[in-house]
């Protein structure tokens, strides 16, 4: 099979990551690059075409991002998106302009259905536009293929130099028939077929991961989140009990959740450890209250639970770590100011012994890898598995952590997740859980008068928990969990709903 690249260009634009997942859903392997990336790299690489993102400047500013004109005489085909389109007219020769009315949202836009892009697309249909400055002048050589109201130029192409532009964004669910001119630029014109799948995907890499690994060694860390435990299966298809899986259990998972991942692993073909430390780390919790000390304690009491169970293995030869391509992407860029330390399972050990990392899910986005995982046969609860914070329940309680307070949140947890699953919310509402508050109110119970903890619900909807909304629960729901809780729950008197978005909250409580 021949390998088939797509490349986007990132300039800066919020929809980078997005334009290469539409790509790759047309089943065309897609990757985003620095606009900065070297031509001669570009030309080792030999995309099937590149894609230039939007971005937020203005080509003329002299801060923006620019790139040189031999790019478009590699003869690969490329497609300009907004900034990218601008960028395209202004390097070769035609005129960008300010609008006097800026275009944003959706907008009426008449296609010429000779363009290129354009030939399942109808004469007239709503694009999504966000630009303050247009195409003016076309550069020689180029035909205007599409207009709205205040944009004479909205897409325009040059057949015979392969190079393509439109000014509104077709990855945008909002642009109708967007998918069909990214279909027309990958397969028409790009000569795409299009046969990257998860299938393809799992066969290749499990071929690469038994050519570099040899005879070797392999540990992983297993947190039992959706990343490690689609490596774990890919590992374990390719190198079988080559693999160790480590996984500790720190005491702060929710209900059942230990058993249910061991079960989940039990029949595969690896050397699956379950480190009981739950002790270890209460112990180490004794007296912490504050959220970022608790962080800290239990990913640094991780990692050593983490080595003393490596070096029981021995030395190891690779060491997998689970990360996915978002992270590929965004790393480097950041130097935003730290809300809270992220603990992630599987955190570099200082202390281990062992020759390479292995990253078989570099590669692939978030909702690819639950893909994977349902090719690999990997349990659903597994792959369809709600994000869970590295440190768990532990910053789920607020204050100081006891058994106890364990116990409550765990039942109550599990009573909200209950009736989410009942109400068949669980697709929807993208993560919730219950949050054992620091705080005692007065209720009635019987006749008697009680004095017990508040407990808050929370749910939310987002796509990148970056930014998250309140999920609008039905009341009808939310009082069934309610009743159960305080019912079933003992030391429980008042559940709350959590209505606050991030941000300016956060998803969870610590
Ligand atoms: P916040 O609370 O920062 O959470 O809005 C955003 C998302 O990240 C998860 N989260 C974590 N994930 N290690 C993780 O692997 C952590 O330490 C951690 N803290 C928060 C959180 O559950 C939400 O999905």
């Amino acid at each position: 099979m021949e390998n088939e690249l797509v490349i986007v260009l990132d300039f800066g634009g919020q929809y980078n990551q997005l334009i290469a997942r539409r790509v790759r859903e047309l089943g065309v392997y897609c990757e985003v690059r620095s606009y900065k990336t070297p031509i001669d790299e570009i030309q080792r690489l030999a995309p099937k075409g590149i894609i230039f993102t939007g971005g937020p400047n203005s080509v003329y500013d002299e801060s923006s991002p620019h790139i040189g004109a031999e790019i478009f005489d590699l003869k690969i085909p490329i497609l300009g998106i907004c900034y990218g389109a601008q960028l395209m007219a202004y390097t070769l020769g035609g005129k960008v302009e300010t609008c006097r009315t800026s275009e944003y949202g959706k907008t009426d836009t008449v296609y010429d259905p000779a363009g290129k892009l354009f030939g399942n697309v109808p004469e007239k249909a709503v694009s999504w536009m966000s630009h303050t400055d247009y195409v003016s002048k076309v550069p020689k050589g180029f035909k205007i293929t599409a207009h709205t109201e205040n944009c004479p130029a909205a897409a325009f192409e040059s057949v015979r130099r392969r190079l393509y532009a439109v000014q509104f964004h077709p990855e945008v669910n909002h642009t109708m028939f967007g998918m069909a001119m990214l279909d027309s630029f990958v397969k028409n014109i790009c000569k795409c077929h299009g046969n990257w799948n998860m299938k393809n995907y799992a066969a290749t890499a499990i071929e690469q991961i038994r050519e570099k690994v040899g005879r070797g060694k392999v540990l992983l860390a297993l947190s039992g989140g959706v990343d490690s435990s689609v490596a774990c299966a890919l590992l374990s298809k390719a190198v079988g009990d080559q693999l160790t899986c480590v996984f500790v259990d720190h005491g702060f998972m929710r209900k059942n959740e230990g058993d249910e991942v061991e079960a989940a692993f039990r029949d595969w073909n690896v050397n699956f450890i379950r480190v009981d430390a739950s002790e270890r780390f209460l112990s180490k919790l004794e007296g912490v209250s504050d959220p970022e000390t608790k962080r800290k304690t239990i990913g640094e009491e991780f990692i050593r639970v983490f080595e003393d169970e490596a070096k029981k293995i021995g030395k190891v030869d690779f060491l997998v770590q689970g990360t996915i391509y978002p992270d590929v992407i965004e790393s480097g860029t950041g130097d935003a100011a730290v809300i809270k330390s992220h603990h992630n399972v599987g955190g570099l050990p200082a202390h281990v012994d062992f020759k390479e990392i292995i990253e078989p899910l570099r590669l692939l986005f978030k909702d690819e890898v639950r893909k994977l995982g349902t090719e690999l046969g990997l349990a659903d609860y597994l792959v369809w598995r709600q994000p869970f914070p590295g440190p768990g329940l532990a910053i789920r309680i607020i204050g100081e952590i006891t058994r106890e307070k364990l116990e409550i949140l765990r039942d109550a947890d599990l009573i909200f997740r209950e009736e989410i699953a009942k109400a068949e919310l669980d697709r929807d509402v993208n993560q919730y859980f219950a949050v054992l508050t620091d705080m005692r109110s007065v209720g009635v119970m019987g006749d008697g008068r009680t004095y017990d903890y508040i407990l808050a619900l929370r749910g939310v909807t987002t796509t990148d928990f970056m930014t998250a909304d309140f999920a609008r629960i039905p009341y009808d729901i939310l009082e069934k969990a309610s009743v159960r809780i305080v019912n079933e729950v003992k030391h429980v008197n008042r559940v709350c709903y959590d209505i606050t978005s991030k941000p300016p909250a956060t998803i969870e409580w610590e």
